[in-house]
């Protein structure tokens, strides 16, 4: 069992990694933005509350989504979890480091995914997602098959979310420098970190991760 953090800034390749780890590994991917969005659709307070904060590109409360993740984490799970989008603040890194350790687990590895911000424009503004499976696209690097039906499962329900745009980005990336960029230096202090070039067609980024986890577990 291992447990990792992928840290990076928004469409930096997140939730395409972890979702290659899930199938190639059954490991658990542990998304407070796909949660978030999940409460949204499902039209729960919470939802209701978080909404305008996240079309803006603001951070929720650290209480939100700590809550959220302390729900998740109740006990070792198959090959372990793969947070993402999670911590992103050093009061999260702090309750997460606390929360595995009464739950008996470890944080085995910290992967930063660098992405410069010119590129992380194109990524986002070119973003889709199937609403079914919820397998990630982009317009130019990785298009369906079939314009409009998923390669996975075949559904036609394609999907923008409501922060991909340029303004919303922007504060989205202003967020990260100012709250998240700290638990780089965080993490290091602890030997935990690692950083991929997130640069990298979407195998090569993946087959790094997978060195660092094969690495760090065996
Ligand atoms: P969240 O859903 O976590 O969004 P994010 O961090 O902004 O990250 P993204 O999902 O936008 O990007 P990603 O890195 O997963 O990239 P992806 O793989 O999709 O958070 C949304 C909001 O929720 C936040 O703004 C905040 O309001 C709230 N929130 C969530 N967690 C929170 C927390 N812990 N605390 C407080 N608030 C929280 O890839 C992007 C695109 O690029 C895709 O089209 C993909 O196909 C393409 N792509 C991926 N890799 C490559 C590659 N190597 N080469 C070319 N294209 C690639």
């Amino acid at each position: 069992m291992i447990n990792i953090i992928l840290l990076g800034p928004p469409g930096a390749g997140k939730g395409t990694q972890a979702r290659k780890l899930v199938d190639d590994r059954g490991m658990v991917q542990l998304s407070t933005g796909d949660m978030l969005r999940e409460a949204m659709a499902a039209g729960t307070e919470m939802g209701r509350r978080v909404a305008d904060v996240m079309s803006r590109g603001e951070l929720v409360t650290d209480e939100i989504v700590i809550g959220l993740i302390e729900e998740k984490i109740t006990g070792g799970q198959g090959a372990g979890f793969i947070f993402d989008g999670f911590p992103r603040t050093l009061p999260q890194a702090d309750a997460l480091g606390e929360l595995l350790t009464r739950r008996g687990l470890r944080l085995d590895a910290v992967i930063e995914m660098r992405v410069d911000d010119a590129a992380l424009v194109a990524r986002i503004t070119g973003r889709f997602t199937c609403g079914a499976c919820g397998e990630v696209y982009h317009d130019a690097t990785h298009p369906t098959a079939k314009p409009g039906v998923c390669d996975v499962c075949g559904s036609t329900d394609m999907r923008r979310r409501a922060d991909d745009n340029e303004d919303s980005l922007k504060l989205r990336l202003m967020e990260y420098y100012k709250k998240t960029a700290p638990l780089i230096g965080y993490y290091y202090a602890r030997g935990d970190l690692f950083t991929v070039d997130g640069l990298g067609e979407i195998d090569a980024v993946g087959a790094e991760i997978t060195r660092i986890i094969d690495a760090r577990c065996c």
